[in-house]
């Protein structure tokens, strides 16, 4: 180690180059004292990731918001089923034929339904889609003192940083009331969309080198045909287009109280904390890769069997790369793949069937049809390699993640996007949550317990160490 006056006299760089020197040397000390055996959790009948032995949760607590069903329990035996997600009772599919055959949006009377627990009647809806517009302008300054000043290359980390910073531009920031709660939830999803578009816009000027141009959201428009018209250069979309981004921001409003992202929210409002700290904290949980994350990385796997599959069409040719994949022989090594497979849907995930569903006029439009045609092989031949692979004889499904990449990439949207649009279509379900455990009383503060397993040892003064 370097002595006060050497470290005094060091350039920034060398500065750093000798803390990172010092701190590798750290990771061997750490190393060596921080090995758990695995053998613990079996021992100890730890619920690793809060999951029993046949991969079902654990039954954390009661909700009225959402329901993701996948399998039923048969004489304690888990029995495979098709996939539903009811929000509020209602299942995804009858909602979304509800406002489809009607030809609207439907994104605001989801958000009505999460939050208060019944639909709308035509004129709350409209009164309610009014409001959401009001709202979603951001307070004066924060869009050049918080998004432009401090630029972030990550849109993900700009969005929790905002939410955090919008405390302090609310009077009454802290939990009081119903009626709090519920204008600080209302104009978060309102104004979410904007967060991501102007912390969209200021990353391509300051990290890509590209020109800033900052859209305001217009009154008169949908939260899908608003997002659109503030990420595109000319502001210009299609009704096909903003109908089907509303698709998406249906489907991905809720996903139970149990997904890592609800659960964060949850566990931080048990304490008493305010909305912006709990809401922030759900976005930090939905930015991991095993998480929100894993739509980004569906659109990488597919260009890389579009790269090394020479006939997209030759099945034979499309599974054996599956079978390299698995057999971290391919794409990233980790032997996933990508869009395949879900902790609880075991048959189907019916927000991969709907979104398939609704993929394929976009795709003749756009000329994409081979690319949905390979993505329809994947998911037709991936369950057959992995249980032969796994030798395993669980059924393994498609899930959301196989066909929203590709939409949005339809939708001309970034892939850096992909994680953030997930955010702020979500912000309706944690606010939900937040709001659902704020406003029961019963719920007590959330405290798991972990079981130290380390030795207890004597305090050894400094010099006789
Ligand atoms: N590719 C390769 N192997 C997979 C797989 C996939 N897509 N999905 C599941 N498996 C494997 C698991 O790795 C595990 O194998 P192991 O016993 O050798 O460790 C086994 O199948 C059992 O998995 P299961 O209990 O069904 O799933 P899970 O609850 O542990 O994991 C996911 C669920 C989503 C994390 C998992 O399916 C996955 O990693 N999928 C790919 C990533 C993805 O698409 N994520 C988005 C989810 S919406």
């Amino acid at each position: 180690m370097l002595r006060v006056d050497e470290i005094l006299n060091l350039s920034r760089e060398e500065m750093i180059s000798s803390s990172k020197k010092f701190v590798a040397s750290l990771c061997t000390q750490y190393k060596k004292n921080n090995y758990i055996d695995p053998s613990f959790y079996q021992k100890l009948d730890v619920k690793r990731g809060l999951r029993n032995p046949d991969g079902t949760g654990v039954m954390a607590g009661v909700t009225l918001i959402g329901d993701v069903q996948g399998y039923i329990i048969r004489d304690g035996e888990k029995v495979p089923k098709e996939g539903d997600l009811i929000y509020r009772g209602i299942s995804i599919k009858d909602l979304i034929n509800g406002f489809v055959s009607e030809n609207r949006f439907g994104y605001e009377e989801t958000v009505y339904l999460l939050l208060f627990g019944e639909l709308p009647t035509a004129s709350v809806l409209e009164d309610f889609k009014q409001l959401l517009c009001e709202w979603s302008a951001l307070p004066p300054g924060f869009t050049e003192d918080m998004i432009i000043k401090a630029p972030s290359n990550n849109v993900m980390n700009k969005l929790a940083r905002s939410i955090l910073a919008l405390y302090s531009y609310d009077d009454e920031p802290e939990p009081t009331n119903l009626e709090t709660e519920l204008f600080q939830a209302l104009r978060m999803i309102a104004r979410c969309p904007i967060i991501v578009a102007h912390a969209y816009a200021v990353k391509r000027h300051y990290f890509d080198n590209e020109s800033l141009y900052l859209h305001r959201p217009r009154q008169d428009m949908s939260i899908a045909e608003n997002f659109l018209y503030s990420i595109r250069r000319d502001n210009l979309f299609t009704e096909d287009e903003a109908k089907l981004l509303d698709l998406c921001l249906v489907l991905h409003a809720e996903h139970g109280g149990g997904n890592n992202s609800a659960f964060a929210c949850r566990v931080l409002s048990s304490t008493g904390t305010d909305m912006y700290s709990a809401l922030s904290a759900a976005v930090g949980s939905l930015k991991g890769p095993k998480h929100g994350g894993a739509n980004q990385k569906v659109n990488d796997m597919i260009s890389d069997i579009q790269s090394n599959v020479s006939n997209w069409k030759d099945e034979g040719e499309v599974k054996d790369y599956l079978v390299k994949i698995v057999r971290r022989e391919a794409y990233d090594r980790a032997g996933l793949i990508y869009g395949m497979g879900h902790a609880v849907y075991t048959l189907s995930d019916p927000r991969a069937v709907i979104l398939k569903e609704f993929s394929r006029k976009l795709a003749e439009e756009k000329g994409m049809v081979d690319e949905l045609d390979l993505i329809e092989t994947i998911e037709k031949l991936a369950p057959g390699v992995l249980m032969e692979e796994k030798r395993s004889d669980k059924p393994i499904c498609a899930n959301v993640d196989l066909y929203s990449g590709f939409v949005y990439k339809m939708l001309g949207i970034p892939e850096e996007l992909f994680t953030p649009l997930f955010a702020m279509s979500r912000m309706a379900g944690w606010c939900a949550h937040r709001i659902e455990e704020f406003y029961n009383s019963e719920n007590r503060i959330i405290r798991p317990a972990y079981k130290t397993v380390s030795e207890l040892k004597p305090y050894v003064p400094l010099n006789d160490r």
